[in-house]
């Protein structure tokens, strides 16, 4: 990835930090309203994945919206300057001051996930005079066939409302006046590579769809949420992920009325591969196992996938590019957990005290999930287009 063509730039700065690849974010941003423009699908940026300011920038100048699960996203996307129409909330547990907050910017759309809350949202509507645009996130009981950790859209997930309980919801929703029901809103999970599986999301969205209209619901959108994958073991192969066969899926295989709207909106796919963590070699030891290890100086802190969900980020050592001085490390982070191992037994070139090194595909839910555990400072991040 780019940070081999500037690794003396990089060198200069204190590590560990993100480096980000503007110009291949603008390409996959590019590449991702290219796409779905076909089809005049709407694309909202998933906020969580990194709330950078200037990705967030990037995101909103390339025409995107934001999808936000936070009231702090919220508030972040609309001191980014995305239009407030544009921004929709979802989120499992809106609090009263969130959804106040929501309100009072004018946001596009509240993806709902209980009756209770759709309740809450009513009152506070009509307290502060407004009417919401709702949409009704469903549960459609889908398997992403992904991590168990980032599946959300399965019959025992904490996630939207019960495809068991719709009929419920929209016979209580007639009684809440200050609502507009819109759409219908939907997620099943991330880091979804098996393409079938967004098939059959289609299929039970019809039906839903189907379902509400027959019930005199005049909806005028779907959201079909994000999760579309990247490519970790590989990141050169497919740095833009495959946005055309993504979005055609869709076309092909919802069966929607006239003029319903098509959202998305997209984390992973559109920052993930622009992101690296960029760390430096500290230490060489071999374990009673006989594993060599070599200690970064990047952690779990900084980059908790691998801790959390056995993620894997590629490495690549950028001070020493000689194919014929290779080893097989394992490569840990500085944090006091036995967890905190970037990669086990991973053939790279020969990793030296001193070495500068980059964990790739970082840059979704990397920096957005970094912590301060063991009070590490928060990472930095250094940009392409200012070196
Ligand atoms: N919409 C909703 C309602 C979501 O919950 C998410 C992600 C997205 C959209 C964006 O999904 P994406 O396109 O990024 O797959 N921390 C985990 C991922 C958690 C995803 C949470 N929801 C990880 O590092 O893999």
């Amino acid at each position: 990835m780019l940070s081999r063509h500037v690794t003396d730039s990089l060198a200069l700065i204190r590590t560990p930090f993100y480096f980000y690849d503007m110009e291949l974010l603008d390409a996959t941003l590019r590449s991702a309203m290219r796409e779905a423009g076909r089809y005049g699908y709407r694309v909202h940026y998933a906020v969580k994945a990194n709330f950078d300011p200037r990705i967030l920038d990037r995101v909103r100048l390339a025409g995107l919206g934001a999808d936000c699960v936070s009231g702090n996203e919220v508030r972040a996307a609309a001191e980014a300057g995305f239009d407030p129409r544009s921004i929709v909330y979802a989120g499992v547990g809106k609090s009263d001051a969130e959804i106040e907050y929501a309100l009072a910017t004018g946001i596009g759309c509240f993806n709902c996930e209980s009756s209770q809350e759709l309740e809450v949202i009513d009152r506070i509507a009509g307290r502060m005079g407004r009417r919401a645009d709702v949409a009704l996130r469903i549960n459609p009981d889908v398997d992403p066939m992904t991590h168990r950790h980032i599946s959300t859209g399965h019959a025992d997930s904490k996630f939207g409302i019960s495809y068991l309980e719709i009929e419920q919801v929209a016979d209580r929703l007639h009684t809440m006046k200050n609502l507009n029901v819109i759409g219908l809103h939907f997620h099943i999970g991330s880091q979804i590579t098996q393409m079938r599986v967004f098939e059959y999301l289609c299929h039970r969205v019809n039906s839903l769809v189907e379902w509400f209209t027959a019930r005199g619901f005049r909806l005028s959108m779907v959201n079909l949420g994000g999760g579309l994958g990247i490519d970790y073991l590989r990141p050169e192969e497919e740095p833009v992920p495959g946005f055309e066969t993504y979005f055609a899926l869709f076309e092909h295989n919802l069966a929607l009325g006239e003029g319903m709207e098509v959202h998305f909106e997209l984390g992973r796919s559109l920052v993930g591969q622009c992101g690296e963590l960029i760390a430096r070699v500290l230490y060489n030891k071999t374990n009673a196992a006989g594993r060599q290890v070599a200690v970064i100086d990047a952690s779990m802190s900084e980059l908790i996938r691998p801790a959390l969900y056995g993620a894997h980020h590629a490495i690549e050592n950028l001070s020493n590019r000689n194919p014929g001085d290779q080893g097989v490390f394992t490569v840990v982070g500085t944090a006091c957990e036995s967890s905190d191992v970037f990669l086990r037994e991973v053939t790279v070139n020969t990793l030296r005290r001193g070495d500068l090194v980059t964990l790739k595909s970082a840059g979704a839910y990397g920096a957005s999930m970094a912590s301060r555990y063991n009070l590490h400072a928060l990472p930095a991040a250094v940009y392409s287009d200012d070196l």
